[in-house]
């Protein structure tokens, strides 16, 4: 019994299932909990916390523009704002951004963008524009995104649904050539699929996409509000395959940690289908936003956090390949964006990040099967080790209460 998990119970929706673990301060890549006990991170807020938790900079950028100025609203110029977007898109190779606050916020900018693209520059016929998406995709929660998912506890019981979607399989480029007509806008997808379980597609899949959506005259527009900013050891996943994509989507770790802070980037032309009055958010794009956004990139390139993650992943990564254990399904994943793939007829991934906790390491399970493993992108090569070595024991453990059920491989 815990007063504090029992009052957010009692009072809170329960659209969430937390692990039993109240947390009361956080730093770098640690946080403590009421007791005073430490954990290591390896969820990071589901990538938000790429930084690490309250890195003093952040913080410090964060403080500082809160004393001076917060949120006027778009109706004005701020002296911060234009310095952010031209930062960001520098480095991600795009000519204009737009700001949102959370990513599905973003997400569904994305497609507004797509869709009068479609009907102002592509000729597309009115309402008929089409966006394909890929099954298992994750692109957020509003009742239009949802309407591109395939999964139906996100759907069930919240439809009807906007039309002008597509599903196609992911990870298979002949898909989607094969699914375009004269009516698509655009395809959305996700560079590695994070909420399915860290799916990574096929070496050369997103080059291909590209190359199909360039001969089709079809926008293509990656959603890295999870793959982005450094996270698979490149500044964008996209940087993997070489490609630029014609739309991109950031969030998570461009507010640092501190704030939903989230973008749509695009080439010229797409964002130029937006005038005044056709889109906005009051507090897209806030003084402070932009601010601790522009700080948010900064760091990331100062503190070497791409690299970072590109190393510690590949360490990572290697280490839990040699854990050899009945219990593992599969281990797959890029830079720091790792999932451990449960085999649920031995075990459930729920339970070992319950042992996993017991140990001070923080992780939550994603689609049911799935331990993801996605730390602040500066964590050390030490921390590794006591994070590879509490998930070896806690594998042993569960072995042990399996007896007999099971044959080690
Ligand atoms: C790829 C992707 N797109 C969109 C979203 C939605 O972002 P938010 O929860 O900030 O709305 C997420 C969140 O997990 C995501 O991983």
């Amino acid at each position: 019994m815990n007063a504090i998990i029992d009052c957010e119970h009692e009072y809170g929706a329960h659209n969430y299932d937390p692990l039993p673990v109240v947390l009361t301060r956080g730093e770098g890549v640690y946080v403590w909990d009421d007791a005073g006990n430490r954990y290591i991170d390896m969820m990071s807020a589901y990538s938000a916390v790429s930084h690490g938790h309250c890195h003093p900079k952040l913080v410090n950028a964060l403080i500082e523009q809160a004393k001076k100025l917060v949120i006027v609203s778009r109706s004005f110029y701020t002296d911060t704002l234009g310095l952010f977007l031209k930062t960001i898109c520098e480095h991600t190779r795009q000519d204009c951004a737009l700001p949102m606050n959370t990513g599905v916020e973003a997400v569904e900018t994305a497609l507004k963008a797509a869709r009068k693209w479609a009907y102002t520059i592509k000729g597309v016929p009115q309402d008929k524009a089409e966006i394909i998406a890929c099954k298992g995709n994750f692109h957020g929660r509003t009742i239009s995104v949802l309407g591109m998912s395939t999964e139906p506890q996100y759907r069930n019981g919240f439809g009807p649904f906007p039309a002008g979607f597509k599903i196609i399989p992911y990870g298979d480029a002949a898909q989607l050539e094969s699914a375009i007509t004269p009516n698509t806008a655009a395809f959305i997808v996700e560079p590695i699929q994070g909420e399915n379980g860290i799916i990574v597609p096929p070496a050369g899949y997103l080059k291909a996409c590209a190359d199909i959506c360039q001969k089709n005259n079809v926008l293509l527009i990656c959603d890295e509000i999870q793959t982005g900013l450094g996270r698979t050891g490149k500044f964008l996943a996209c940087d993997h395959e070489g490609i630029a994509p014609d739309g991109l989507i950031l969030g998570k770790a461009l507010g640092g940690g501190l704030l939903p802070v989230s973008l749509f980037l695009a080439r010229k032309d797409v964002m130029d289908v937006f005038t005044p009055g056709d889109h906005g958010s009051t507090f897209g794009g806030n003084e402070l936003a932009a601010v601790v956004g522009l700080a948010a990139v900064n760091v990331l390139i100062e503190e070497n956090l791409t690299a970072r993650a590109a190393e510690s992943g590949a360490d990572l990564l290697q280490k839990l390949k040699q854990l050899k254990s009945p219990i593992i399904a599969d281990i797959r994943g890029k830079g720091l964006l790792i999932g451990i793939e449960i085999n649920p007829r031995y075990y459930s991934a729920r339970a070992l990040c319950l042992k996993l906790l017991k140990k001070g390491i923080l992780s939550k399970e994603t689609h049911g099967t799935v331990i993801r493993l996605a730390p602040p992108l500066m964590i050390s090569s030490e921390q590794i080790n006591t994070v590879v070595s509490a998930i070896s024991q806690v594998l042993t453990e569960a072995e042990q209460e399996m007896q007999g059920t099971v044959n080690k491989a």
